[in-house]
């Protein structure tokens, strides 16, 4: 048994247990021996970067594209003070951190006001139950295309055994798609009701075509921890000459195949072990566009420390074969019952297999012209924000901003329009969420605030009889998941996190133009057993501008 801290990052020092603060950046204080406080200290800016060779203006934090890291480990509170030195408001949010009892730290535009330019504001998260891989992204206007997004690793407290070696070190590994054009002007084309175009190229960690390089020594074992931080494409990744061993998706230890390449979805993220037991020189990491003609690849390099000899020839190709092959690597990330998870109790003992679904809900994406703009639409609604956040509107009782049940539970085949859509659930209820794909495309959904145990996806159309084919054994619980072309996705999630929760297209533009809605979890009992209260430094604005954060909310 290993237990995996690699610590302490770069800009820290470790002097007789005690640890000194270097830098301003990146430092922890231990209160009581209980859950530790880790304080950073994040300044946004606009900046130059030049990924594929031309210059664009990136969105940096701390001079960094991608942004820092953020190292944690389990029920660990961060306290990160975000000053936003850029010309436009802004926010992040924190993809697969479940914020506890507490949407308020969410950093969505349903649950967070913006950052006014000039101005900063602190999260206070805590890592509450959690380990694994997941990154942090720019969440209003179209500012994910730009930047701003980084890597989150959630370590298992000591002596919480980890099911694999500590490996000798520990990548983060981002992946996505890029355009040369800048996100004002994506954003400006969507505006105008235009699609996204095809993406110009696909980077490693911010870098284009062998910029990016992972060092390892021959015979050790390294874990990369793979984000795809893209803006809609899924993509496959491989290592010319190496298998991964899958070892962590988002958060959960899982059964531990070998594969020789594996399709990231765009919003997911998952670990791989990776040994370097090759004749020492330089390998291609390559990554490449799923499902699309044509296909884009990019490299990175794999760099054993002793190489003398660079990457050449071509890289590797990736999976011929589209959504059938595809769809098995899905069904064979399974968990792994055995091994140790953040929480008290092995994982196994939750049996989410044996707990009646209480309510179904089947969710339609769809993609139409209103008024001959381009929209996308869930059940038939394309989501519009209101003047001000949902949940702070909930609080105050503000009305007219939102209206529970402006979602439907199944698609009706009504006409697209718009509304701020906000579906109401009961806490305490276990849910069986349906997603349906009649379009071509692979979509690819998140949740805020929970895991969902993907019970089930295959082609074709859903019904009650596909259910005699749900794993209700060791399903993964993920945060994100695919819906393959004309084909449904099934879900379980036990909904036991109070608080108003964006479900959403991790398709940026299609959440952009209207595939999201709200899910309020709601406790008639309103306990701070159940949710935390607003925070103190909450900001407040639009029609909630004014208010006091101290109202009664317990
Ligand atoms: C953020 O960076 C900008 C540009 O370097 C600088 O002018 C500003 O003072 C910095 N703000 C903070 C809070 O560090
Ligand atoms: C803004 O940052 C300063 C320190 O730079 C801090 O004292 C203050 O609490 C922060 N304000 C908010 C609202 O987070
Ligand atoms: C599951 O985890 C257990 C406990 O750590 C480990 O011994 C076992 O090898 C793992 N099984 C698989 C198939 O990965
Ligand atoms: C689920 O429902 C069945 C049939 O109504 C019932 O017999 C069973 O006790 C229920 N299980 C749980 C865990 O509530
Ligand atoms: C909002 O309305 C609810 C129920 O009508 C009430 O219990 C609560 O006190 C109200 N809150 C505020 C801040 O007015």
């Amino acid at each position: 048994m290993q237990f995996s801290i690699p610590f302490p990052p770069k800009d820290m020092f470790v002097s007789s247990g005690a640890l000194v603060l270097l830098c301003c950046s990146w430092f922890s204080l231990f209160v009581n021996g209980e859950s530790p406080y880790r304080f950073l200290d994040w300044n946004v800016t606009f900046g130059d970067i030049y990924p594929l060779g031309v210059r664009q203006r990136g969105i940096l934090i701390n001079g960094q594209f991608p942004g820092p890291d953020i190292y944690s480990v389990t029920n660990d509170n961060l306290v990160i003070n975000v000053h936003n030195s850029l010309t436009e408001p802004f926010l992040i949010s924190w993809n697969g951190v479940q914020q506890r009892k507490n949407s308020w730290e969410d950093g969505v535009y349903g649950t967070n006001c913006p950052i006014p330019a000039g101005k900063n504001f602190t999260y206070n998260i805590q890592v509450k139950d959690q380990i694994g891989s997941f990154f942090y992204f720019p969440s209003l206007a179209f500012h994910k295309a730009a930047g701003g997004f980084g890597g989150i690793r959630i370590l298992s407290r000591p002596l919480i055994p980890v099911p694999f070696p500590e490996p000798a070190a520990d990548y983060t590994v981002l992946i996505g798609d890029w355009y040369r054009a800048s996100h004002t002007d994506l954003k400006a084309r969507l505006d105008r009701g235009k699609r996204l175009p095809f993406p110009d190229g696909i980077l490693v960690n911010g870098r284009g075509p062998n910029a990016a390089s992972l060092t390892v020594v021959s015979g050790k074992t390294y874990r990369l921890r793979i984000s795809n931080v893209g803006l809609q494409n899924s993509l496959n990744i491989r290592i010319e000459g190496h298998r991964m061993k899958l070892v962590e998706v988002e958060g959960i230890h899982t059964l531990q195949n070998t594969y020789s390449s594996l399709d990231v979805h765009v919003g997911q993220s998952l670990s791989v072990l990776v040994t370097a037991d090759q004749p020492s020189r330089d390998y291609y990491v390559a990554v490449s566009t799923r499902f699309t003609t044509p296909i884009l690849t990019t490299t990175a390099v794999l760099h054993y420390s002793d190489s003398r000899q660079p990457v050449s020839g071509p890289p590797p190709g990736g999976p011929t074969d589209q959504i059938g092959w595809s769809l098995n690597q899905a069904r064979s990330f399974r968990t792994n019952l055995t091994a140790s998870g953040p929480r008290p109790n092995p994982q196994g003992s939750y049996h989410y297999g044996l707990i009646n679904v209480t309510r179904t809900i089947r969710l339609a994406s769809s993609a139409r012209l209103v008024n001959r703009k381009q929209r996308y639409a869930v059940n038939s609604v394309s989501f519009v924000e209101a003047d001000t956040p949902l949940k702070l509107a909930d609080l105050y009782n503000i009305s007219g901003v939102f209206r529970l049940g402006s979602i439907a539970d199944n698609p009706t085949g009504a006409a697209v329009h718009l509304d701020t859509s906000v579906m109401p659930a009961d806490f305490r209820s276990f849910v069986e969420i349906v997603f349906e794909n009649y379009e071509g495309i692979v979509q690819s959904w998140h949740l805020d605030g929970y895991n969902m145990f993907v019970v089930g996806m295959d082609g074709g159309k859903w019904s009650g009889a596909s259910r005699k084919e749900y794993n209700l054994n060791d399903a993964l619980p993920r945060c994100t998941v695919q819906v393959y072309p004309r084909s449904w996705t099934a879900v379980y999630v036990a909904l036991d996190n109070v608080g108003m929760w964006n479900l959403r297209s991790e398709f940026w533009a299609r959440r952009y133009l209207g595939q999201q809605f709200y899910i309020r979890v709601y406790s008639p009992v309103h306990s701070v057993r159940d949710e935390l209260p607003i925070p103190a430094n909450a900001l407040l604005c639009g029609r909630a501008a004014g208010r006091h954060t101290r109202a009664i909310k317990a």
